[in-house]
């Protein structure tokens, strides 16, 4: 239907889209300015319909990890639609790419998984382990083993359950959530968690020891699963302190409680290996897989399913019958050629390895820049996730006043200078996780241009600092 109007595409999003994460009326009514339409980009560069280039400094939500514009992409993924455009995945049926990719995923993840379900995002993929981890339980016979724990300041998505694993207040809010059976232990950020002199070994420990009692005190045959990211992502690009993965583990053990790594941000060589799990010594029992999978070049998930669930798993279909759960877009054959090809490059240009090199310079440069900072309490990352993160009182570690909006304002400012970093929520942390083809040249740049939008800011806050003294 051709439209009756002569709207600007700029005027038909405030009137037609209904966006994520944006405050609805004031940008329905104009108060915000225009959206941003991206027309373009190549490498770690967008490009929007008004010409203006950036450097993308969060790879779109951390995904993009090959970086925009490949062609070998979008290539498979027309060779695909060709060939044949869809299928679905129930009742034994499959398309070739997808045999590939799910031969290929259970080689590339760490020892003992056996076998990969698909969906179309992190959020339902959190959503399958769950009925996964129940279904698991009710095989068993033990209906009461139900309870998830996840961490205060986790991140795992937005739908009802994931959104409810999710361990930050703004996602609750307003929804109702989170719902049971659902609990969050301490968030191991040792910045801010830890005891004054408390080492980060010790802090691990106690982390370790806060989740052993949260197990005791809601009773082990009720909790069913942990699930973690293997470093915090949303929740502030926080890698473990030390000798946390290490502490956790045998008290999941001990319980006979399932792990659950969500490598939703760090799967793909985010932090310098191809996984989390591998990088820091972790041995799920299950993995959740997207963003870097395809690299956002269009949607999939996955999650991966270590042999002792799959075990219980294959044995449930004598009791229960025909395994209930899917989605008409399972393994979406689009998806999965698009991952074969995204894998291919991942691979081909050691993407895992330019994070952990090109990462380290990246956080080194970011250390040299802001760590002294009067105004700067941690400089932190690992891999390609980093974080500055400002305080106001630097000694006493006092976070700014939230009315402040200092986190908003110093991406805001970056952005001026054209590098997009992500304004972490509940905090005034900025947030770097670029496409891993990022190079040593491209970080100083990004370096160069943040210190610039972030002078500006703090300029801003003393003068208006002083005004509120005068
Ligand atoms: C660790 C983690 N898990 C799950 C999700 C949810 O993924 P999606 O937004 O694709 O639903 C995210 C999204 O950022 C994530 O960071």
């Amino acid at each position: 239907m051709e439209p009756t109007h002569n709207l600007s595409l700029e005027q038909m999003d405030r009137n037609t889209i209904l966006h994520p994460m944006t405050a609805l009326r004031a940008f329905a009514e104009g108060e915000l300015g225009d959206p941003r339409i991206v027309v373009g980009g190549q490498g770690v560069r967008i490009r929007d319909a008004k010409g203006t280039e950036l450097i993308d400094a969060f790879a779109g939500l951390y995904c993009v990890n090959i970086g925009y514009g490949r062609t070998e992409v979008a290539d498979a993924i027309a060779e695909q639609a060709h060939k044949i455009a869809y299928y679905h995945a129930y009742t034994m049926t499959a398309t070739e790419p997808t045999i590939r990719l799910s031969d290929r995923l259970v080689r590339m993840a760490p020892d003992g998984f056996s076998k990969v379900f698909y969906g179309l995002s992190g959020s339902d993929a959190n959503e399958t382990q769950v009925k996964i981890v129940w279904y698991y339980n009710n095989v068993l016979g033990r209906p009461e083993k139900k309870k998830i724990i996840s961490r205060l300041r986790g991140y795992h998505g937005a739908t009802v359950m994931s959104g409810s694993l999710t361990g930050l207040p703004f996602y609750h809010t307003a929804f109702d959530l989170p719902v049971r059976p659902v609990l969050h232990t301490t968030a191991p950020h040792h910045y801010w968690n830890a005891e004054p002199g408390e080492s980060e070994a010790d802090f691990s420990k106690r982390c370790a020891a806060d989740l052993e009692k949260m197990i005791l005190a809601e009773g082990p045959d009720t909790v069913a699963a942990f699930i973690a990211e293997p470093a915090l992502g949303t929740g502030g690009l926080v890698p473990p302190p030390e000798g946390y993965w290490a502490a956790i583990q045998p008290v999941l053990k001990k319980y006979d409680v399932l792990l659950i790594a969500d490598e939703v941000v760090c799967g793909f060589g985010r932090t310098g290996a191809m996984f989390g799990s591998d990088r820091y010594g972790i041995q799920p029992d299950l993995m959740t897989l997207a963003k870097g999978l395809t690299s956002a070049y269009v949607p999939l998930s996955a999650v991966l399913v270590g042999d002792k669930v799959w075990d219980v798993l294959a044995k449930g279909s004598d009791k229960f019958g025909a395994f209930g759960h899917g989605y008409t877009y399972t393994a979406h054959p689009l998806g999965t050629a698009a991952a074969m090809a995204n894998l291919d490059v991942v691979e081909r240009e050691d993407l895992a390895g330019n994070a952990d090199r090109t990462g380290a310079y990246l956080v080194g440069r970011m250390r040299e820049t802001f760590a002294d900072h009067p105004l700067v309490g941690e400089v932190r990352g690992d891999g390609l996730l980093c974080a500055v993160e400002f305080v106001a009182d630097k000694a006493r570690k006092v976070r700014f006043d939230p009315a402040l909006k200092v986190g908003p304002r110093l991406s805001a400012a970056v952005l001026e200078e054209g590098v997009i970093a992500r304004a972490m929520p509940q905090s005034d942390a900025l947030g770097f996780a670029p496409p891993l083809c990022i190079t040593p040249a491209e970080v100083d740049e990004v370096v160069e241009k943040v210190k610039r939008g972030v002078d500006r800011v703090i300029d801003a806050l003393a003068r208006e600092g002083l005004a509120a003294a005068e």
